[in-house]
């Protein structure tokens, strides 16, 4: 029988006899996957883990800051690397989809490379890649072939030539997080929604600018804070708010406003493949709503997404 203690202590065994005393690099995201890798291969190896934690500027409010002093905590050898003007400036007058994603991934290969090349003597890439993942990447492309379409030019990055180490490529997300738990990783972390890679990017509709971000980033907050509150958040597989490319009309004292609306998404899921909208009270959204046209300025307008997948995507780009 599969227990998380056997899997932690055989894991960490083969891993220091497999490692040694090389070097391994390990970009971390905020997520669960890729925070259980480094902490498993942080039992095995101590310093010679050498995590990289990129802040893209499209994370949700103030996570940068918060994940990496959590990080740091945890004991993990982390480097926190601010690039937000780098991704706001690839991004720049990009509105459709895939022209984000791939300039979002151009632009992180380019900082990870980078940051990378600062460590001497690197020779094992680290991967918080899990079972689905290893699935999907063979059925769909064949294995890497996502990741290495953004570089099809001037062949691969130097990193992208390391051994690639992934612990969990063997586990469904419950293990993993079973594992996570079982080395003492924060609950709170391990609850957390996922969260796309390209970030609030796809949930801005239209081009990407340092003001909009704020706005999305206040409106998410509030929302996702208020879930909490509600003690809705664990009841929920993924939430966050979409800023659309639309202004409407509002008032507000005796002055007429025209300004932006904004969405909320709350699904149920187990795995992301289908998504059910979910019937969050209406007093709860009452309220977020309220919240929200109150203090974030430029918004006048919230409406809730009652769509479920398919037809509808979970994320809105
Ligand atoms: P959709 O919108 O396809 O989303 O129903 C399913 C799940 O995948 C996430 N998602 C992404 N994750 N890069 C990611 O790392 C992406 O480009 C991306 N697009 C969607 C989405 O948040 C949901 O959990």
């Amino acid at each position: 029988e599969w227990t998380p203690e056997a899997f932690v202590d055989m894991t960490v065994a083969d891993l220091k006899e497999k490692i040694g005393d090389d070097k391994v690099v390990l970009g971390l995201s905020g997520g669960v996957d890729s925070t259980v890798a480094a902490v498993l291969l942080h039992k095995a190896i101590g310093k010679n883990l050498y995590c990289i934690f990129v802040n893209n500027g499209l994370l949700r409010k103030g996570e940068f800051e918060s994940v990496l002093d959590q990080y740091k905590h945890m004991g993990l050898n982390v480097k926190g690397v601010d690039a937000s003007a780098r991704f706001l400036d690839a991004l720049a007058g990009i509105s459709d989809p895939e022209g984000k994603r791939k300039a979002i991934g151009k632009t992180f290969i380019e900082v990870f490379d980078d940051e990378a090349h600062l460590i001497q003597e690197v020779k094992y890439l680290a991967q918080g890649t899990i079972y689905p993942d290893v699935i999907e990447s063979i059925s769909v492309n064949g294995p890497s072939a996502t990741i290495k379409s953004h570089h099809n030019v001037g062949g691969l990055p130097d990193f992208m030539k390391l051994k690639v180490v992934e612990p969990l490529r063997m586990l469904f997300k419950d293990e993993v997080r079973r594992v996570g738990a079982e080395m003492g990783i924060d609950k709170e972390l391990l609850g957390r929604h996922p969260f796309p890679g390209p970030g609030l990017a796809i949930r801005i509709l239209g081009d990407i600018t340092a003001e909009k971000v704020r706005v999305l980033q206040e409106v998410d907050a509030i929302f996702i804070e208020g879930l909490k509150e509600w003690m809705l958040y664990d009841k929920v597989w993924q939430a966050g708010a979409i800023l659309l490319p639309v202004n409407s009309v509002g008032v507000m004292g005796d002055e007429r406003t025209y300004e932006k609306v904004v969405a909320l998404r709350a699904v149920e899921s187990t795995d992301g493949m289908t998504a059910d909208w979910v019937n969050l009270p209406y007093e709860f959204l009452q309220k977020t709503s309220n919240t929200i046209i109150n203090r974030v300025k430029g918004v006048n307008r919230v409406v809730y997404d009652i769509s479920s997948k398919p037809p509808a995507t979970i994320e809105w780009e």
